[in-house]
């Protein structure tokens, strides 16, 4: 079998590590892929769809993976159906449930998904009015992509005022803060959780905790993820109960409903508060860093249970009883200005951890940094203790200008 595997993250090099595994697997071609995916495929350097579109008929490749969203909400499922190729991801009206924010929450409140109470606004004076009234903290969101960066937590209304300004008249984010979504504000901890779709129904993995800040003590600005754990230790049986009732089965409900039947990933953004469960967002793929932990653990055939969810059929998840940490070790100054080029040293000391590379590329003598999340570190053990010595003690011996990493991943 001949793979195509869509992004450049860790995460496309943890599924390429999963599907390396597999013995009919002949070949991986990655799109833009990375230093890791270099090593077990082959890095295709165009990402328009057409490009990727032509490469998988010239190379008859028998099945691709999308790992980010921009490639989703421009339709590249859609594009690879038209020519009967096979391709797990959300189709571009499916994506629109990570692409429109103000999409997603009309959706949650049609099909009575518990998520924060919000108004959408599309009028500047609107939203100035609004905010005037409404009680502090509130959640001030940019309704477009923005990449991670278009959510504020505002304290008070000069926040309000400046935030709103920023994203509809100053379009910091360009079109994406045309329409804002502003909401409640709700105090837990968040989890993440992730599922396949067969086109009728929705298979929930493990759930698994993202260290979205920048910081220790989750402190400081947000970020793509600097690392994950799963399973989510803080998860409950209650938990798992509350999130299937009122979030996951009318999920499936309101797909069904509006005709959004696609197979792939979809990401369940969940708030964990005193009062349950709450759907902070969707995300129509894969999550990164929590592939890499997922994956660790996942003991089912990757392609199997692709392959059944694109037939339509029933599949039982199986992940490992083990606990998983992943360490993303970062470039100095992300995720707002940081250099890049830097070589990587040490790279043979790693020992009892998986290193995957995201923001790192080879040169002919010597990797180097390109970009702000550079790699991942993921490892298993019987406690999350014993898989978060291994992370820590394989980062240790790499070496890098500028070299960041939080040291409190995996210990909740
Ligand atoms: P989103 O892209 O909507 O998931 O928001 C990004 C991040 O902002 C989330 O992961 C949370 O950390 C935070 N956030 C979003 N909505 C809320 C909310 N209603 N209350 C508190 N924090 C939120
Ligand atoms: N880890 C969150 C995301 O992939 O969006």
């Amino acid at each position: 079998m001949k793979i195509l595997i869509v992004g450049n993250g860790a995460r496309e090099s943890a599924l390429g590590v999963k599907l390396q595994q597999d013995k009919r697997v002949s070949k991986i071609f990655f799109a833009h892929g990375n230093a890791t995916t270099e090593t077990i495929g082959q890095n295709y350097y165009e990402d328009d769809i057409i490009s990727l579109r032509n490469l998988a008929i010239q190379e008859n490749i028998d099945l691709t993976i999308v790992g980010p969203e921009a490639p989703l909400v421009n339709g590249i499922v859609d594009e690879f159906r038209k020519n009967d190729l096979q391709i797990f991801g959300a189709t571009a009206r499916c994506a629109e449930l990570e692409g429109s924010k103000a999409y997603s929450k009309k959706f949650m409140q049609t099909y009575n998904i518990k998520t924060a109470k919000a108004e959408v606004f599309d009028a500047y004076h609107e939203a100035m009015d609004y905010v005037k009234t409404h009680s502090y903290p509130l959640v001030i969101k940019a309704s477009g992509l923005a990449g991670g960066k278009g959510v504020v937590v505002c304290e008070d209304i000069l926040e309000a005022n400046a935030t709103i300004h920023k994203f509809m008249i100053d379009r910091i984010y360009g079109d994406a803060g045309i329409q804002l979504v502003i909401e409640e504000y709700l105090v837990g901890y968040e989890v993440s959780i992730i599922a396949f779709s067969n086109g009728k129904k929705l298979f929930p993995c493990i759930p698994a905790k993202d260290y979205k800040k920048a910081g220790n003590g989750e402190k400081g600005p947000n970020t793509g993820g600097m690392g994950s754990a799963a399973p989510s230790p803080e998860w409950t049986p209650e938990n798992q109960a509350d999130f299937e009732k009122n979030i996951l089965e009318p999920t499936i409900a309101g797909l069904q409903d509006k005709n959004l039947n696609f197979r792939g990933f979809i990401f369940f953004g969940l708030m964990v508060t005193p009062k349950g469960c709450y759907l902070l967002e969707y995300n129509m793929r894969l999550g990164d860093p929590e592939t890499q932990v997922l994956m660790a653990l996942l003991e089912n055939n990757l392609i199997d249970t692709i392959t059944s969810c694109l037939n339509g059929e029933d599949i039982q998840l199986k992940f490992s009883d083990k606990k998983a940490v992943c360490l993303v070790m970062c470039s100095g100054g992300y995720p707002q200005n940081y250099e890049t080029g830097f070589e990587i040293r040490g790279l043979d000391k790693v020992e009892n951890s998986t290193l995957l590379f995201a923001g790192a590329t080879q040169e002919p003598k010597k990797i180097v940094t390109s970009g702000g999340r550079v790699l991942s570190l993921v490892a298993t053990g019987d406690t999350f203790d014993e898989a978060r010595k291994k992370v820590y003690n394989d980062a240790l011996p790499i070496k890098f200008d500028y070299a960041y990493y939080r040291t409190d991943i995996g210990k909740f």
